[in-house]
């Protein structure tokens, strides 16, 4: 069913969106693209909101830079359409449709300055030659390399040739930025960098943005929302918090953060209406859990409980009182410091092994491998997923 969208019937509509948000919009119906026997992207349905920051995130050959490059016109769809603004640009070829990519190669002319890539897409628009070395000058200001229009692309270190990338790509203020793991050659200070400046920017242009990935954490730190694929669909779309917190089965859990993907028996539904309460091995009482997704499962079912390492806590002797919630016993198998969260791993029954994360550890003891501890669930941490 094709949700109803708008048209170029409608400029009124369109410019008071546009300029309320300071973006356009972009609409995935039905699209399907199979390569040989490979289907790339199955029957996707995506709205990217006009101005929205959007990730699609997910494992290698899960369909995003297919995705990604259909927005962009570099591959036509076997089936389905793409409206951007309102308009059905399926068929349009990837210049008329005002998109720029953002690429992880930086993809620069090296044979050109900074200054001539920057402004390439503007020479090509047949603006004015003053106008664009304006334009060019305010682009590389905002991405910190006010000056340099005179280098050589091959003098720069990566991160600065990823900032003339996105120099490139906003200074023709496009309808949509479309990011390839941009990040992804660069190492990690400068990743975590260019993260936060490349949310700032695209905040400060309100231009609406597809960005890929199969970071969690840059989905995570960057996204008003995020899409998980899988297998060319698209398993969860909503906010960071709603995917982290709330994920639709294990697939999301277990993609996106640390942790526990325990089983246990349901005891019955409720007390809440979208709760249940589950025994784990080795613990006292049942655990109440959130349902995610379907309805509760029944009396005696198998469910998936996902408990978030850093939502547990792990309580020693000489520890403050823990929060409300179930506790159980064991011995820590394992301990990893990674010096401001340490991971222990707590075996509380043969089938039941926790990890919780510790933070401050240097400011507690934490029990040696072979120690008792005992870990506390506390209340409303725990979601049941379909299994
Ligand atoms: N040009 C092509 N010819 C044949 N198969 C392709 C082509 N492009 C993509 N595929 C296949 O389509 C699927 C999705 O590929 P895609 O590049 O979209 O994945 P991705 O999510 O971007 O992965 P990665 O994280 O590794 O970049 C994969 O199975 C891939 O092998
Ligand atoms: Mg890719």
């Amino acid at each position: 069913m094709i949700a109803p969208t708008r048209t170029s019937a409608e400029p009124s509509a369109r410019a008071s969106e546009a300029g309320t948000s300071g973006g356009f919009g972009v609409v995935l119906r039905g699209i399907r693209k199979q390569f040989r026997a490979a289907v790339a992207v199955d029957d996707l349905d995506l709205d990217v909101r006009p101005g929205e920051f959007l990730t699609l995130l997910g494992p290698s050959g899960c369909g995003k830079t297919t995705t990604l490059n259909m927005i962009a016109g570099f591959l036509t769809p076997d089936r389905g359409r793409i409206l951007l603004d309102g308009q059905d640009v399926s068929r349009q070829p990837p210049d008329r449709r005002d998109t720029a990519m953002v690429f992880q190669q930086y993809a620069l002319f090296p044979h050109l300055t900074v200054g001539q890539n920057v402004g390439y897409g503007l020479r090509m628009r047949r603006r004015r030659p003053e106008e664009i070395r304006t334009l060019v000058a305010d682009a590389l200001q905002r991405v910190g390399l006010a000056g340099r229009e005179g280098d050589a692309p091959g003098q720069l270190s990566g991160g600065q040739q990823q900032r003339v990338a996105l120099a490139r790509a906003i200074v023709v203020r496009p309808k949509v930025l479309l990011f390839d793991e941009p990040l992804s050659n660069l190492d990690l200070k400068l990743r975590e960098q260019l993260r936060l400046e490349i949310k700032h920017l695209q905040r400060e242009l309100g231009i609406t943005s597809v960005f890929v990935t199969h970071d969690q954490t840059e989905a995570l730190v960057m996204s008003d929302r995020i899409a998980v694929m899988r297998a060319g669909r698209i398993e969860q779309l909503g906010a960071p918090e709603q995917i982290y917190h709330d994920p639709v089965n294990s697939f999301v859990a277990g993609f996106v953060g640390q942790s526990n993907l325990v089983t246990g028996t349901c005891t019955g539904a409720g007390p809440e209406p979208t709760e249940c309460t589950v025994r784990l091995p080795g613990a006292a009482h049942p655990v109440r859990a959130r349902v995610v997704g379907a309805g509760p499962p029944e009396p005696g079912a198998s469910v998936q409980l996902l408990l978030r390492p850093e939502a547990l806590r792990l309580v020693g002797p000489t520890d403050p009182p823990a929060p409300a919630g179930v506790t159980l016993d064991g011995r820590v198998t394992e301990v990893v410091n990674e010096g401001s969260v340490a991971t222990v791993v707590v075996r509380v029954a043969e089938s039941l092994r926790l990890r919780v994360a510790v933070p401050d550890p240097a400011s507690r003891g934490i029990p040696a491998p072979g120690g008792e501890a005992s870990v506390v669930i506390p209340s409303g941490i725990a979601r049941a997923l379909p299994s």
